[in-house]
Protein backbone atom coordinates (compact mmCIF):
# COMPACT_ATOMS: atom_id res chain seq x y z
CA UNK A 1 0.00 0.00 0.00
CA UNK A 2 1.33 3.55 -0.56
CA UNK A 3 0.11 6.51 0.94
CA UNK A 4 0.94 9.65 -0.94
CA UNK A 5 -0.23 13.01 -2.42
CA UNK A 6 -3.34 13.18 -3.73
CA UNK A 7 -2.69 15.10 -7.22
CA UNK A 8 -5.50 16.99 -9.30
CA UNK A 9 -5.60 13.82 -11.45
CA UNK A 10 -6.97 11.48 -9.01
CA UNK A 11 -9.95 13.54 -8.51
CA UNK A 12 -12.24 11.36 -10.20
CA UNK A 13 -11.44 8.58 -8.69
CA UNK A 14 -11.23 9.96 -5.05
CA UNK A 15 -14.39 11.61 -6.15
CA UNK A 16 -15.83 7.70 -6.78
CA UNK A 17 -14.58 6.75 -3.41
CA UNK A 18 -16.41 9.16 -1.48
CA UNK A 19 -19.90 8.31 -3.48
CA UNK A 20 -18.98 4.46 -2.57
CA UNK A 21 -18.29 5.28 1.06
CA UNK A 22 -20.21 8.38 2.28
CA UNK A 23 -23.76 10.30 1.94
CA UNK A 24 -21.98 13.90 2.31
CA UNK A 25 -20.32 13.94 -1.70
CA UNK A 26 -19.38 17.18 -3.36
CA UNK A 27 -18.98 18.66 -7.09
CA UNK A 28 -15.82 17.95 -8.78
CA UNK A 29 -14.61 22.20 -8.25
CA UNK A 30 -14.80 21.66 -4.38
CA UNK A 31 -12.26 18.85 -4.41
CA UNK A 32 -10.26 20.97 -6.88
CA UNK A 33 -10.36 23.69 -4.53
CA UNK A 34 -8.60 21.91 -1.89
CA UNK A 35 -6.04 20.30 -4.44
CA UNK A 36 -5.10 23.47 -5.50
CA UNK A 37 -5.38 25.76 -2.06
CA UNK A 38 -3.80 23.20 0.29
CA UNK A 39 -1.87 20.52 -2.20
CA UNK A 40 0.20 19.45 0.84
CA UNK A 41 -2.91 18.73 3.28
CA UNK A 42 -4.67 15.45 1.24
CA UNK A 43 -3.16 12.14 1.24
CA UNK A 44 -4.33 8.76 -0.97
CA UNK A 45 -3.88 5.03 -0.29
CA UNK A 46 -2.93 3.22 -3.26
CA UNK A 47 -2.71 -0.12 -4.01
CA UNK A 48 0.20 -1.02 -5.93
CA UNK A 49 -0.27 -4.94 -5.45
CA UNK A 50 -1.91 -5.65 -8.70
CA UNK A 51 0.72 -5.12 -11.54
CA UNK A 52 -0.38 -2.43 -14.45
CA UNK A 53 -1.61 -4.66 -17.36
CA UNK A 54 -0.94 -1.82 -19.62
CA UNK A 55 0.20 1.87 -19.45
CA UNK A 56 -3.46 3.75 -19.62
CA UNK A 57 -4.33 1.70 -16.67
CA UNK A 58 -5.80 4.03 -13.70
CA UNK A 59 -3.91 3.65 -10.07
CA UNK A 60 -6.01 1.80 -7.68
CA UNK A 61 -7.69 4.49 -4.93
CA UNK A 62 -8.79 2.69 -2.18
CA UNK A 63 -8.80 5.34 0.37
CA UNK A 64 -8.39 9.07 0.74
CA UNK A 65 -8.61 12.17 3.43
CA UNK A 66 -9.41 15.05 2.16
CA UNK A 67 -8.25 17.94 4.05
CA UNK A 68 -7.70 22.04 4.06
CA UNK A 69 -6.57 24.72 6.62
CA UNK A 70 -9.56 26.75 8.20
CA UNK A 71 -9.39 30.41 6.12
CA UNK A 72 -10.99 32.95 8.52
CA UNK A 73 -11.00 31.09 11.69
CA UNK A 74 -13.31 32.25 14.20
CA UNK A 75 -11.06 31.87 17.22
CA UNK A 76 -7.82 33.20 15.23
CA UNK A 77 -5.58 30.33 15.64
CA UNK A 78 -4.58 28.76 12.53
CA UNK A 79 -6.29 25.30 12.32
CA UNK A 80 -6.52 22.60 9.83
CA UNK A 81 -9.74 21.09 9.25
CA UNK A 82 -10.15 17.02 7.74
CA UNK A 83 -13.65 17.75 5.26
CA UNK A 84 -13.75 13.92 4.58
CA UNK A 85 -12.52 10.63 4.61
CA UNK A 86 -12.73 7.57 3.58
CA UNK A 87 -11.66 3.60 3.12
CA UNK A 88 -13.21 1.17 0.71
CA UNK A 89 -14.86 -1.88 2.26
CA UNK A 90 -12.41 -4.36 0.70
CA UNK A 91 -9.57 -2.33 2.50
CA UNK A 92 -11.07 -1.36 5.93
CA UNK A 93 -9.55 -2.34 9.50
CA UNK A 94 -5.68 -2.35 7.92
CA UNK A 95 -4.55 1.10 9.64
CA UNK A 96 -4.95 2.86 6.21
CA UNK A 97 -7.52 5.72 7.46
CA UNK A 98 -4.84 6.17 10.79
CA UNK A 99 -2.46 6.45 8.06
CA UNK A 100 -3.65 8.94 6.16
CA UNK A 101 -5.01 11.28 9.23
CA UNK A 102 -1.35 11.35 10.23
CA UNK A 103 0.20 12.23 7.35
CA UNK A 104 -2.39 15.57 7.09
CA UNK A 105 -1.88 16.29 10.51
CA UNK A 106 1.79 16.57 10.19
CA UNK A 107 1.45 18.12 7.07
CA UNK A 108 -0.66 20.59 8.55
CA UNK A 109 1.69 21.64 11.52
CA UNK A 110 4.84 21.16 9.29
CA UNK A 111 3.53 23.37 6.27
CA UNK A 112 0.72 25.91 7.55
CA UNK A 113 2.08 25.76 11.69
CA UNK A 114 -1.40 24.58 12.49
CA UNK A 115 -2.39 24.42 16.25
CA UNK A 116 -5.15 21.67 15.82
CA UNK A 117 -7.27 20.17 13.71
CA UNK A 118 -11.43 19.97 13.73
CA UNK A 119 -14.06 17.53 11.88
CA UNK A 120 -17.38 16.74 11.98
CA UNK A 121 -18.59 12.92 12.36
CA UNK A 122 -22.09 11.70 12.42
CA UNK A 123 -23.12 10.83 15.71
CA UNK A 124 -24.39 6.74 14.82
CA UNK A 125 -20.66 6.25 12.95
CA UNK A 126 -19.31 4.15 15.57
CA UNK A 127 -16.20 3.05 13.36
CA UNK A 128 -14.93 6.98 12.49
CA UNK A 129 -15.61 7.97 16.31
CA UNK A 130 -13.32 4.64 17.23
CA UNK A 131 -10.79 6.12 14.53
CA UNK A 132 -10.85 9.92 15.85
CA UNK A 133 -11.01 9.24 19.92
CA UNK A 134 -9.59 6.48 20.91
CA UNK A 135 -6.63 5.80 18.00
CA UNK A 136 -6.17 9.87 17.27
CA UNK A 137 -7.11 11.41 20.18
CA UNK A 138 -9.33 13.42 19.32
CA UNK A 139 -11.77 15.13 21.95
CA UNK A 140 -15.22 15.91 21.57
CA UNK A 141 -16.38 19.62 21.90
CA UNK A 142 -19.88 19.86 21.48
CA UNK A 143 -23.14 18.03 19.57
CA UNK A 144 -24.14 20.27 16.59
CA UNK A 145 -27.93 19.25 15.88
CA UNK A 146 -29.29 18.42 12.76
CA UNK A 147 -25.98 18.99 10.93
CA UNK A 148 -26.27 16.82 8.49
CA UNK A 149 -28.82 17.11 5.22
CA UNK A 150 -30.95 14.04 6.42
CA UNK A 151 -31.43 15.82 10.15
CA UNK A 152 -28.75 13.79 11.97
CA UNK A 153 -26.55 15.36 14.53
CA UNK A 154 -22.75 15.68 14.44
CA UNK A 155 -20.20 15.44 17.11
CA UNK A 156 -17.71 18.43 15.82
CA UNK A 157 -14.35 16.70 17.07
CA UNK A 158 -10.80 18.35 17.85
CA UNK A 159 -7.56 17.67 17.89
CA UNK A 160 -4.67 19.49 19.61
CA UNK A 161 -1.50 19.15 17.66
CA UNK A 162 1.21 20.82 19.98
CA UNK A 163 2.56 17.42 20.57
CA UNK A 164 3.54 17.01 16.94
CA UNK A 165 4.98 21.26 16.63
CA UNK A 166 7.08 20.18 19.63
CA UNK A 167 8.45 16.66 17.81
CA UNK A 168 9.33 18.86 15.30
CA UNK A 169 10.74 21.84 16.90
CA UNK A 170 13.15 19.40 18.56
CA UNK A 171 13.93 17.73 15.32
CA UNK A 172 14.53 21.00 13.96
CA UNK A 173 17.09 22.02 16.68
CA UNK A 174 18.92 18.39 16.63
CA UNK A 175 19.53 19.93 12.32
CA UNK A 176 20.92 22.61 13.60
CA UNK A 177 23.21 21.41 15.74
CA UNK A 178 24.24 18.61 13.55
CA UNK A 179 24.58 21.35 10.68
CA UNK A 180 26.53 23.52 13.59
CA UNK A 181 28.89 20.76 14.03
CA UNK A 182 29.52 19.56 10.35
CA UNK A 183 30.39 23.71 10.05
CA UNK A 184 32.77 23.37 12.86
CA UNK A 185 34.53 20.08 11.64
CA UNK A 186 34.75 21.38 7.96
CA UNK A 187 36.08 24.67 9.67
CA UNK A 188 39.01 22.40 11.49
CA UNK A 189 39.71 20.42 7.98
CA UNK A 190 40.32 23.92 6.37
CA UNK A 191 43.02 24.91 9.03
CA UNK A 192 40.51 26.06 11.52
CA UNK A 193 39.48 28.75 10.05
CA UNK A 194 36.16 30.60 11.64
CA UNK A 195 35.12 33.91 10.40
CA UNK A 196 34.63 35.83 13.67
CA UNK A 197 34.27 38.95 11.98
CA UNK A 198 32.05 41.86 13.43
CA UNK A 199 28.08 41.60 11.42
CA UNK A 200 28.29 44.23 8.91
CA UNK A 201 25.00 45.21 9.48
CA UNK A 202 23.05 47.83 7.10
CA UNK A 203 26.26 50.17 6.37
CA UNK A 204 27.27 50.17 2.74
CA UNK A 205 24.14 48.25 1.75
CA UNK A 206 21.35 49.72 -0.68
CA UNK A 207 18.32 50.53 0.97
CA UNK A 208 16.43 50.53 -1.54
CA UNK A 209 17.52 46.88 -2.03
CA UNK A 210 16.48 46.28 2.07
CA UNK A 211 12.89 47.98 1.32
CA UNK A 212 12.36 45.29 -1.42
CA UNK A 213 13.64 42.20 0.76
CA UNK A 214 11.28 43.81 3.07
CA UNK A 215 8.05 44.14 0.63
CA UNK A 216 5.48 41.04 1.47
CA UNK A 217 3.67 39.34 -1.56
CA UNK A 218 0.23 39.43 -1.13
CA UNK A 219 -1.63 36.25 -2.70
CA UNK A 220 -4.81 35.17 -3.13
CA UNK A 221 -6.13 31.57 -1.92
CA UNK A 222 -9.57 30.16 -1.39
CA UNK A 223 -12.65 32.60 -0.66
CA UNK A 224 -10.55 35.52 -2.07
CA UNK A 225 -10.53 33.63 -5.53
CA UNK A 226 -14.10 33.53 -5.54
CA UNK A 227 -14.99 30.07 -3.75
CA UNK A 228 -16.48 31.28 -0.79
CA UNK A 229 -19.94 29.66 -1.92
CA UNK A 230 -18.15 26.23 -1.85
CA UNK A 231 -19.71 25.46 1.94
CA UNK A 232 -19.49 21.99 2.90
CA UNK A 233 -22.86 21.96 4.51
CA UNK A 234 -24.35 23.14 1.23
CA UNK A 235 -22.09 20.31 -0.87
CA UNK A 236 -23.33 17.63 1.49
CA UNK A 237 -26.29 16.36 -0.60
CA UNK A 238 -25.54 13.30 -3.26
CA UNK A 239 -25.22 14.64 -6.75
CA UNK A 240 -26.12 12.35 -9.32
CA UNK A 241 -23.90 11.29 -11.52
N1 LIG B 1 -15.94 -0.64 14.40
C1 LIG B 1 -15.15 -0.32 15.46
N2 LIG B 1 -13.85 0.08 15.32
C2 LIG B 1 -13.37 0.17 14.08
C3 LIG B 1 -14.14 -0.15 12.93
C4 LIG B 1 -15.46 -0.57 13.14
N3 LIG B 1 -16.27 -0.90 12.12
N4 LIG B 1 -13.38 0.05 11.83
C5 LIG B 1 -12.18 0.44 12.25
N5 LIG B 1 -12.17 0.50 13.60
C6 LIG B 1 -11.04 0.85 14.47
C7 LIG B 1 -9.87 -0.08 14.25
O1 LIG B 1 -9.99 -1.26 14.99
C8 LIG B 1 -8.74 0.78 14.73
O2 LIG B 1 -8.75 0.81 16.15
P1 LIG B 1 -7.45 0.52 17.05
O3 LIG B 1 -6.48 1.67 16.74
O4 LIG B 1 -7.99 0.57 18.44
O5 LIG B 1 -6.92 -0.81 16.61
C9 LIG B 1 -9.14 2.19 14.28
O6 LIG B 1 -10.56 2.15 14.13
C10 LIG B 1 -8.50 2.64 12.98
O7 LIG B 1 -8.67 1.63 12.02
P2 LIG B 1 -8.24 1.79 10.51
O8 LIG B 1 -7.94 0.41 10.00
O9 LIG B 1 -7.17 2.83 10.39
O10 LIG B 1 -9.58 2.33 9.86
P3 LIG B 1 -10.10 1.98 8.39
O11 LIG B 1 -8.99 2.09 7.40
O12 LIG B 1 -10.85 0.73 8.43
O13 LIG B 1 -11.09 3.20 8.11
C11 LIG B 1 -13.12 4.45 8.34
C12 LIG B 1 -12.02 3.66 9.08
C13 LIG B 1 -12.51 5.58 7.51
C14 LIG B 1 -14.08 5.05 9.35
C15 LIG B 1 -13.86 3.43 7.38
O14 LIG B 1 -14.59 2.54 8.16
C16 LIG B 1 -14.77 4.09 6.37
O15 LIG B 1 -14.35 4.47 5.29
N6 LIG B 1 -16.07 4.23 6.71
C17 LIG B 1 -17.06 4.84 5.81
C18 LIG B 1 -16.76 6.30 5.57
C19 LIG B 1 -16.70 7.09 6.89
O16 LIG B 1 -17.47 6.86 7.81
N7 LIG B 1 -15.80 8.10 6.93
C20 LIG B 1 -15.65 9.00 8.07
C21 LIG B 1 -16.69 10.07 8.00
S1 LIG B 1 -16.31 11.49 9.03
C22 LIG B 1 -15.37 12.48 8.05
O17 LIG B 1 -15.23 12.22 6.87
C23 LIG B 1 -14.69 13.72 8.64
Amino acid sequence: MDIRLMRPSDIPLVQHANLENLPENYQLKYYLYHALSWPQLSYVAVDVSRPKKTPYDQPKIVGYVLAKMEEEPTDGVPHGHITSLSVMRTHRRLGIAEKLMRQSQLAMVETFGAHYVSLHVRVSNKAAIHLYQNTLGFDREKTELKYYADGEDAYCMKLDLSSIREKLREELEEEKKEERKKKKAEGDDEGGYEDEGEPVGDVGRDPDAKKDEDKKVKVKVGRALGVGELVERVESTRIEQ
